[in-house]
C-alpha cells in the first residue's frame, strides 16, 4: 500500500505542504498563481472550480484560504470588503467532499471550534504565530506557553536592542519584525521568499495536525478512508 494521499488547496509556497509530508502523506498542492518553489506536485487552478471528484481522489484535504479579509489589519484599515470571504463556500465544498478536512486560517476567521496553535508549543520553532485549524476529526492542543518578548527593530520599544533575532522569538509580518533569514530559521523553512514566508505557516503546525489525521484515517473503517 501507498502512502495516504492529501490535497493542499491554496498552497502558496508549501509551509503546511511539508508538514503533512513529514507526517507521511503523499501531498499534492493547488493554488492560483503559479508557485515554482512549491515543494510537491502543483495544479495551478482555481480551488473554487474544483470538481468534487476530484476532491474525492483524495483520503484527506487542508484549506488555508486568503486571511486578509478576517486579519486585524483589514478591521484597523476598515478594507476587509477588498478581499474574498472564502471560509464558508471551501467549508460547504470540504463537507461535500466527506472526506476528513482541515481549514487554517487567522484569529478572527469564522472557523468552527477550531485548535489553536502557537510557535511556543513547539520546541524547533521561535515564532510568534496563532494559527486556527477548523477540523472534522479531534485534535489534541498542546501546552499554550506564556509569550515571550519578540525580537524588534522598532526604537520606540522598551526592549529595542535587547533581543536577538538568531536567539528570539521573532514574529513573521508584512512589516519586517526581523530579517528573511532569521523568519527562516525561526519558521523551519528554508526555501520561501519574504512574501511567501509572509503567508505561511510553519511546516511543524501540519506535521503536528497531520499525525493525528493519519491516526484518525487509521481508525476509519475501510469503505471511507479509501478513495
Ligand atoms: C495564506 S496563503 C497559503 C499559505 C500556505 N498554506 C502555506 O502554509 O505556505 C493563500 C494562498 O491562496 C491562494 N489563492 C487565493 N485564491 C485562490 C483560489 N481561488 N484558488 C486557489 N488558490 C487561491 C493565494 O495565491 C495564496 O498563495
Amino acid at each position: 500500500m501507498g502512502k495516504p494521499t492529501l490535497l493542499d488547496l491554496f498552497c502558496c509556497a508549501g509551509g503546511a505542504g511539508l508538514g503533512y509530508a513529514r507526517a507521511g502523506f503523499d501531498v499534492v498542492g493547488v493554488d492560483i498563481e503559479p508557485r515554482p518553489r512549491y515543494p510537491f506536485t502543483f495544479v495551478q487552478a482555481d480551488a473554487m472550480s474544483l470538481d468534487l471528484s476530484f476532491l474525492q481522489k483524495f483520503d484527506a484535504i487542508h484549506a488555508s484560504p486568503p486571511c486578509q479579509s478576517y486579519s486585524d489589519l483589514a478591521k484597523r484599515n476598515k478594507n476587509a470588503e477588498d478581499w474574498p470571504r472564502l471560509i464558508e463556500p471551501v467549508r460547504a465544498l470540504l463537507v461535500a467532499s466527506g472526506k476528513p478536512y482541515i481549514i487554517e486560517n487567522v484569529e478572527g476567521a469564522p472557523l468552527i471550534n477550531p485548535t489553536v496553535l502557537c510557535g511556543t508549543m513547539f520546541p524547533e520553532l521561535r515564532v510568534i504565530r496563532h494559527r486556527l485549524f477548523e477540523t472534522n476529526f479531534s485534535v489534541i492542543v498542546p501546552t499554550h506557553h506564556k509569550h515571550p518578548k519578540v525580537h524588534t527593530f522598532d526604537k520606540r520599544k522598551s526592549h529595542f536592542g535587547k533581543t536577538d533575532e538568531w536567539k528570539d522569538f521573532v514574529q513573521v509580518t508584512g512589516g519586517g519584525n526581523c530579517t528573511l533569514a532569521a523568519a527562516r530559521d525561526a519558521m523551519g523553512i528554508d526555501w520561501m521568499s519574504k512574501g511567501e514566508i509572509n503567508e505561511a505557516i510553519p511546516p511543524a503546525y501540519t506535521e503536528y495536525i497531520g499525525r493525528q489525521l493519519l491516526a484518525h484515517l487509521a481508525n476509519m473503517k475501510p469503505e471511507r478512508r479509501i478513495a
